[in-house]
């Protein structure tokens, strides 16, 4: 029921970039591609437009959701007080993977900041995302365009898994480059602050603003950010996420564990490569394969849901720089985190 359109180059003269325009324009909810995951769009400044979304992805209502727009001068349109700051980051990261919280102007606190008085807004870097919004002449307010609590989409199948039926467009622009969301930081206030890490590190940051920017977990990001208060990116095997100084030997006892019960199939995302065994779905990157390991990260979560895995394992990373990133996704795609040779003790015994 719902239309996938694969866009072709150059985007902007694609006719599929004009039906979707008119969809969005009309208040309809249109799936695209960006950088970092697919999103699901719509007329940021409708009401009616946004609530369709929400209710495509069963999204939470208090969750605010972010704009995109296509350069800078469009801000201005949708916040207020902008800054000296603002022209740093933008002059830095845009077109990227940043999103900046600004005071949002009037209804912009209504439709996408959901009572606050800030809005979340970003130019994203692909050529499909500039021209529906160039074309489309608007603001497109968009969450990721999965189910809520699945992993977000990295390509436009994965869209289609999770939406089918329930929007009219996706517009295809082929696989994520990224394939985490935007770092989020807070601007609207005098101490800058990362409500959510994402591929822009802090660091980076950092050196833009000549000022050392919170981290997330610094700033009670539960008040300021609701996202962050939602289980996410969750397959439907339960995922462990192993610490850092977890040895072979303990992810062995677990394998053979959890290997024990009848029928089970085990998936392992991570850096080790011993242990293979017909009944593990391997997914192994090097230490140096960052860029990969993130890219792949939610397409293999869906992966091994579409394989039958009854259960994942995943090694994690010292949360430093883009680390710190891949740790909160893993963190909220996980049922337990295991830190210690006790706590595979413990989950083996019971
Ligand atoms: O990379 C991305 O950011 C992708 C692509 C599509 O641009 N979008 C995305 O949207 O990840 P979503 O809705 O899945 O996540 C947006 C996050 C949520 O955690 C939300 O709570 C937070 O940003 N957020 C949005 N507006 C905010 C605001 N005004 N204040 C604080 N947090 C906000
Ligand atoms: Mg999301």
């Amino acid at each position: 029921e719902t239309r996938v359109l694969v866009v072709g180059e150059p985007a902007e003269a694609d006719p599929a970039i004009e039906e979707a325009a008119e969809l969005l324009r009309r208040g309809l909810p249109v799936a695209f591609p960006t950088e970092t995951v697919y999103g699901l769009g719509a007329d940021c400044t409708r009401a009616d437009a946004v609530a369709r979304i929400y209710e495509a992805k069963n999204r939470p209502h208090d969750n605010p959701v972010i704009v995109h727009v296509a350069e800078v001068a469009q801000l201005d349109a949708f916040c207020l007080d902008l800054d000296e700051r603002v022209a740093l980051l933008a002059e830095a990261f845009w077109p990227g993977p940043l999103t900046l919280v600004l005071k949002a102007r009037p209804p912009l606190h209504q439709t996408v900041g959901r009572g606050l008085d800030t809005v979340g807004i970003r130019v994203p870097n692909h050529p499909v995302a500039v021209a529906l919004i160039a074309k489309s002449g608007l603001g497109i307010a968009a969450p990721s365009a999965n189910i809520s609590g699945k992993p977000s989409p990295t390509k436009a199948k994965h869209v289609f898994n999770d939406l089918n039926g329930r929007i009219p467009l996706i517009l295809d622009g082929g696989p994520c480059s990224v394939g985490i969301e935007s770092t989020v930081l807070d601007v609207s206030g005098p101490r800058p602050a990362i409500l959510r890490p994402g591929w822009v590190t802090g660091r980076q940051l950092d050196k833009v603003l000549g000022v050392r920017v919170q981290r997330h977990g610094e700033v009670g990001q539960e008040k300021r950010s609701p996202g962050t208060r939602y289980r996410h990116y969750s397959p439907d095997a339960p995922l462990l996420l192993l610490g850092p100084d977890l040895s072979d030997d303990d992810f062995r006892m677990l394998q053979s564990c959890f290997l024990a019960s009848q029928g089970a199939k085990l998936g392992y995302i991570g850096r080790r490569d011993d242990a293979v065994d017909s009944r593990t779905l391997y997914m192994r990157y090097a230490a140096d394969e960052l860029n990969r390991f993130t890219k792949d990260l939610y397409l293999n979560l869906r992966a091994m849901d579409e394989e039958g895995v009854t259960h994942i394992i995943a090694d994690g990373f010292e949360e430093e720089g883009h680390g710190r990133s891949l740790m909160d996704r893993l963190r909220r795609a996980s049922t337990s985190v295991l830190l210690r040779r006790n706590d595979v003790i413990a989950i083996c015994n019971c």
